[in-house]
This record gives structure tokens, C-alpha cells and sequence, in this order.
């Protein structure tokens, strides 16, 4: 099959669809690889290793996806690349089609097979493309709330792990899912006092298992949350409820009770946040404060680390692209279930519900 990367072309997004250890795999199962010229550069990527995995580099974004039978990215494509997508063709990456009617319809009208990773989802629920994003958030949200407490960013001035004499910061992560858990490894492992909340015992027994005693666990609630913020240092938003908007589990008259400079990193921001005050920032400025009390609400935050968001990334994708590309996306997803929901929109009909129930549209095909 003949397999195409364009370069990433919205607002900051430095990732690509796939990395020169992707590219090397299907050459090697004898399938043509177009990469766009510098599309890898922003995660470290040049077009030298490309070549070097077996790629062809095409100067245009236009060359690529006119040469292609399947197209492997990242973002949903804007509006520039509508035109550039046809009738039959296989676009593979992140849709998030709830969230834009005009892309939903773009791609109805391009008749081609639009396959998001959001909605790959094995039998058990889980969401393999989207995991990786989340290990990464976890992670960062402690790096990021690290950086914010210090004072000159208007921080409390407190360094997470102390220091001999001193006692380590405090950090209490709401959920312990996969973002929470993440979270949870980095701050202990700097030598916090970690306190994980989750209104899943399963998941509390977990984390209860496998982390050392400074993490302790607790059940989720008001009356415990109410108690944890006036004592931790870092509170992290990490929860989730499938399909629906994060509950405000810190209410704007919470923020009176924490102590000045106490910093949250509401990482559940792209469901509308798990604390009232939060509101989207960017890389570029992250933060705000309410109440003396500092926000980090970057809606995209593997964004600022493409080379490993990358890397994570493909590694999940690749196996899909593997069977996409050997298979044809028929056969592909009449084998494996977990792929077949993943499919939004085929030939100009949406066959994913959610979408038209987003939208309030009546029937799906
Ligand atoms: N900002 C970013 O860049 C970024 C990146 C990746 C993921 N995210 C977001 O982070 C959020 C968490 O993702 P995840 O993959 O960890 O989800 P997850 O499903 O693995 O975990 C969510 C956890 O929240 C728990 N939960 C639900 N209600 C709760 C409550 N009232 N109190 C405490 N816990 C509760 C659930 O039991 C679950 O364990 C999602 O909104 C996701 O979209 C954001």
C-alpha cells in the first residue's frame, strides 16, 4: 500500500504520524512510505532518517496526499487539507469529531474512510490510542507543578522532594486512572507525600499494591477533598467520566481554603476541567492565578514533549498501520473489532453514533 505523513500544519503541533522506526517496519512488509518534507523535525526527526528507513520525501503537502491510498497523522485535518482528502481514501489519526461540525462535514463530502484513534477501543473499554497521551500528561503534571510552586513564578516556594531537615511537598492527585497514576510514580519517585483519590475502590486497591507507603489512597469525596487542600502543595485534576463533562470536584470557594501559591494542574481541561476555575491555556501561557492560587490548564500538554509524544504515540499506532496497509481497512476491521470502532465516517455516511448524537442528528448508517 502506498502510505502517506503529511507535516502537521495546525497551531503548534510539532508531532508526526510516524517515526523513522515505523517507516522502516512497512518498507520491510514491502509498502511505499511518502514522508513530507521536515514533517519529523519538530519531534527530531530529519528527513535523512527517513530516507535512510526506506521513505520517499515529496516537497508538498498536496504530492502526499495525492500519491496515497492511506494517510497516517496526528491532529484532525484543518480546513486547508479538506480538499486534499478523496473519495476512498484511508485517513488514519485523531478525529475528535464531537467537537467540530464543520470537520464532521468536510469529511462526509470527501467520501473518504476516516478512522479515529479516539474511538479504537479494545473489548474492555480501554482506549489503546489514548493511553499513551494520558501516561504522558500524568507524567508531565508533576514535572510542570514542580516548576510552578517555585516562587518567582509565584509559587508557594516549596521544593516537592525537601530536603534533609526539611519535609517533602505535598501532592494530592484526583483519579487514579491512567493520567493519576502516572502522576503519582513521578511525585513519589522526587520524594513527595502523595495522596490519590478515586471513587473506584478497584482502582484504589491498585495503587495501593504497587506504590510505596508515601502514597497513600482514599476514598473521593467533598468532605475529604475539603480536607487535602489546605495541606498539599500540588493538586493535580486527573479525573474522567466516559462521555461526559469532568465533575467540579474544587468549587471556586475551595480556592479560599488553600494556602497562597498553592498550584493546580487541571490535566482533565479538555473535558471541561475537574475544578470550577479552570479555562484552557496554551503552551505559551500556561498559567493564570485565581485566589493566589496557581492554574496550569494546557489543554494539550504532550504538545511540549513531541519527540516522546511521538515516539509513545506510534508506538501504539503501528500495529494498526501494520494491518491497515496489509490488509485493506475492509478486511482489517472485519478481523479486529478493536480497529472497526474506530471507524467515524466510510464513503460520505457516519457509522459512529456518539458523533450524531453530539450533533443531534437523527440517524447514522
Ligand atoms: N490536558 C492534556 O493534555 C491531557 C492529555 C491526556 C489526557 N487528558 C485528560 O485527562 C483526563 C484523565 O484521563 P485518564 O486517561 O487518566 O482517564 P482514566 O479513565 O484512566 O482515569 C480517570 C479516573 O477518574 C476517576 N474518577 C471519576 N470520578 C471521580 C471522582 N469524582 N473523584 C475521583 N476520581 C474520579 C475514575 O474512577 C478513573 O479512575 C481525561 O479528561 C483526559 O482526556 C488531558
Amino acid at each position: 500500500m502506498k502510505i502517506g505523513v503529511p507535516k502537521e500544519i495546525k497551531n503548534n503541533e510539532n508531532r508526526v504520524g510516524l517515526t523513522p522506526a515505523g517507516v522502516f517496519e512497512l518498507v520491510k512488509n514491502r509498502h511505499q512510505v511518502y514522508i513530507q518534507a521536515t514533517a519529523g523535525e519538530g519531534s527530531g526527526f530529519f528527513d535523512a532518517d527517513y530516507i535512510a528507513a526506506g521513505a520517499v520525501i515529496l516537497s508538498s503537502i498536496e504530492e502526499v496526499y495525492a500519491g496515497s491510498e492511506m494517510i497516517v497523522k496526528v491532529k484532525e485535518p484543518i480546513a486547508q487539507e479538506y480538499p486534499l482528502i478523496r473519495e476512498g481514501q484511508v485517513v488514519f489519526t485523531y478525529f475528535h469529531f464531537a467537537s467540530s461540525e464543520d470537520l464532521t462535514l468536510a469529511m462526509l463530502k470527501s467520501r473518504a474512510v476516516c478512522i479515529a484513534y479516539e474511538t479504537v477501543e479494545e473489548a474492555d473499554g480501554s482506549l489503546p490510542l489514548l493511553i499513551p497521551m494520558s501516561e504522558v500528561a500524568g507524567r508531565m503534571a508533576i514535572q510542570q507543578g514542580a516548576k510552578y510552586l517555585e516562587k518567582p513564578i509565584k509559587g508557594r516556594g516549596v521544593l516537592l522532594g525537601g530536603v534533609p531537615g526539611v519535609p517533602p511537598g505535598k501532592v494530592l492527585i484526583l483519579g487514579a486512572g491512567t493520567v493519576g497514576i502516572q502522576a503519582a510514580k513521578m511525585a513519589a519517585g522526587l520524594g513527595a507525600h502523595v495522596t490519590i483519590l478515586d471513587i473506584n475502590m478497584k482502582r484504589l486497591r491498585y495503587v495501593n499494591d504497587i506504590m510505596p507507603s508515601h502514597v497513600v489512597t482514599e476514598f473521593s469525596g467533598e468532605y475529604n477533598i475539603r480536607k487535602h487542600i489546605r495541606t498539599h502543595d500540588l493538586i493535580i485534576g486527573g479525573v474522567l467520566i466516559p462521555g461526559a463533562k469532568a465533575p467540579s470536584l474544587i468549587t471556586r470557594d475551595m480556592l479560599g481554603e488553600m494556602r497562597p501559591g498553592t498550584v493546580l494542574v487541571d490535566v482533565a481541561v479538555d473535558q471541561g476541567g475537574c475544578i470550577e476555575t479552570t479555562r484552557p491555556t496554551t503552551h505559551e501561557d500556561p498559567t493564570y492565578i485565581i485566589d493566589d492560587v496557581v492554574h496550569y490548564c494546557v489543554a494539550n500538554m504532550p504538545g511540549a514533549v513531541p519527540y516522546t509524544s511521538t515516539v509513545a504515540l506510534t508506538n501504539v499506532t503501528l500495529p494498526y498501520v501494520l494491518q491497515l496497509a496489509e490488509k485493506g481497512w475492509e478486511k482489517a476491521c472485519a478481523q479486529r473489532p478493536a480497529l472497526a470502532r474506530g471507524l467515524n465516517i466510510v464513503h460520505g455516511d457516519l457509522v459512529y453514533r456518539g458523533i450524531a448524537e453530539a450533533f443531534g442528528w437523527n440517524a447514522i448508517a
